[in-house]
């Protein structure tokens, strides 16, 4: 089929990507040149496992191919996918500007016949609606996506769910088609009211933020009362009822997806005279994440922060990505640059490109995990990337001139003999048992 994309960030590209990989002919289109210019030549602007190869394959094979030309690619489509941004905004359920815009120029080109246009950006419900109103076009759908970053390619080519909001039986029949080699493995196809399909979106995405949350609630209930939350959490996933992903206590959630749909689902509550009560205890919850574990840390240097050197491992929002959007590391360097502390911090992929965030300015970047640590008063984890599981950890601890580790991803959790001689503090575990290794002072 003839298939169109608006927008190339992670969703538009992937999905370009996959539908070419599966005999489409792909256009994806973005109105940024310098974007469009890189892709063209098969480099990616961010970091997502396996999509390159992708990318670079089919264009080879003229199955993919870019565009910074609106008409061209609604030209070319069967099925023209809209996949724009839809950032958190202070006072709307999301910020909508980038697909009020898209609409206003599908207005202006006119009548597009027969060809579906489908929602893929996580909407408030009721857009897609709109968007049939404005455009007075009948062939429209909700097809929301569940990718998680650093696995989107996997996601798509074995996804659990494909969800197709069509009111219009015809538009319902023709994305199924679409859609029917990525069916073949355990994936449930859902085809539903365009309603559901963007409210399943926002729903999804909020039980899971909510199950994180109630973890690290349920973690320091562990701390105080002396508990282990990997033990707790050991006999409560194996619930079948219950399982056990999604449930890992930390420094909380970020990314692009889980603060901003969580805003955006206690809006759109509010919009209607309900209310997301859970979700916004969640919010809470995952905010307050960040300041008990600066105040841990600050906790510990009877002479505060000023001037303390510290070691950051990790500044992407989870492993697998070079995404730094919300993430709880750029949120805790933020506080720990407030008081005056100096940070030098490791990632490695999240400053590989130049759209780094702009804390970049304000901390020093390690070229490797251990140079970070060289002289640093306390180190820190934020995110667990493989690398940092398996670390020469006595040679850590002489680079350092404080032995200390706070670990916002519970990753030394288990590997006492590897942190003789350190003062060490995780997530949800007994005090006591966590400063074992060395007499040190206990944080509140
Ligand atoms: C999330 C969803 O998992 C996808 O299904 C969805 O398609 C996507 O949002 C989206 O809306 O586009 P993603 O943002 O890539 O995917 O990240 P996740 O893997 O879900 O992780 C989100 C955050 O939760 C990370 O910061 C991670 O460290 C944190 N997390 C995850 C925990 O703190 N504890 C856990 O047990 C699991």
């Amino acid at each position: 089929m003839n298939i169109g994309i608006i927008g190339t960030g992670y969703v538009g590209l992937v999905t370009g990507a996959c539908f070419a990989a599966k005999d489409n002919t792909v256009v994806c289109m973005d109105s940024a040149t310098d974007k469009i210019d890189t892709l063209q030549r098969g480099v990616i602007p961010f970091s997502e496992p396996e999509l390159a190869t992708l990318v670079q394959s089919n264009i080879a094979q003229n199955r993919l191919t870019f565009t910074t030309s609106l008409p061209s690619v609604v030209r070319h489509a069967e099925i023209l996918f809209i996949a724009a941004g839809t950032p958190a905004s202070l006072d709307r359920a999301a910020d909508m500007s980038s697909i009020d815009n898209i609409i206003a120029q599908l207005a202006h080109i006119g009548d597009m016949g027969q060809k579906v246009i489908v929602m893929k950006s996580t909407v408030p419900m009721g857009t897609t609606y709109k968007i049939s109103q404005q455009l007075r076009h009948d062939y429209v759908a909700s097809n929301p996506e569940f990718l998680r970053e650093g696995r989107a390619v996997h996601d798509f080519f074995a996804p659990d769910r494909i969800v197709i909001g069509a009111d219009n039986p015809s538009v319902a029949t023709t994305l199924a088609r679409l859609y029917a080699p990525f069916l073949e493995g355990d994936a449930q196809l859902f085809q539903v009211s365009i309603l559901s399909a963007e409210l399943s979106k926002y729903a999804a995405n909020a039980m899971l933020a909510v199950r994180i949350s109630f973890a690290n609630e349920l973690a320091h209930l562990c701390e105080a009362y002396g508990a282990s939350f990997a033990e707790v959490k050991a006999v409560m996933g194996s619930d079948m009822r219950i399982g056990h992903q999604f449930l890992s206590c930390g420094i909380g959630y970020g990314g692009s997806c889980f603060p901003k749909d969580m805003h955006a689902i206690i809006h759109l509550a509010r919009a209607v005279e309900q209310e997301m009560s859970i979700c916004s205890a969640a919010q809470r919850v995952n905010d307050r994440q960040i300041d008990r574990f600066v105040h841990r840390i600050r906790n510990y240097f009877a002479d505060g922060l000023k001037n303390k050197r510290i070691a950051v491992w990790g500044v992407a929002f989870k492993p697998g990505t070079d995404d730094t959007r919300s993430s709880p590391s750029v949120a805790i360097m933020r506080q720990l640059l407030d008081e005056k502390a100096m940070v030098v911090a490791h990632d490695p992929v999240a400053f590989a490109h130049s759209s780094g965030d702009p804390i970049t300015q304000h901390i020093t970047v390690a070229t490797s995990a251990y140079d970070a640590c060289v002289d640093a008063d306390a180190l820190l984890i934020h995110t667990e990337w493989d690398e940092y599981r398996d670390m020469d950890m006595a040679r850590v601890r002489n680079m350092m001139r404080r032995p200390v580790i706070f670990d916002g991803r519970n990753l030394y959790r288990e590997k006492s003999t590897a942190l003789d001689g350190f003062d060490y503090f995780c997530i949800g575990e007994p005090i006591a048992a966590e400063c074992s290794h060395t007499a040190s002072r206990e944080p509140t």
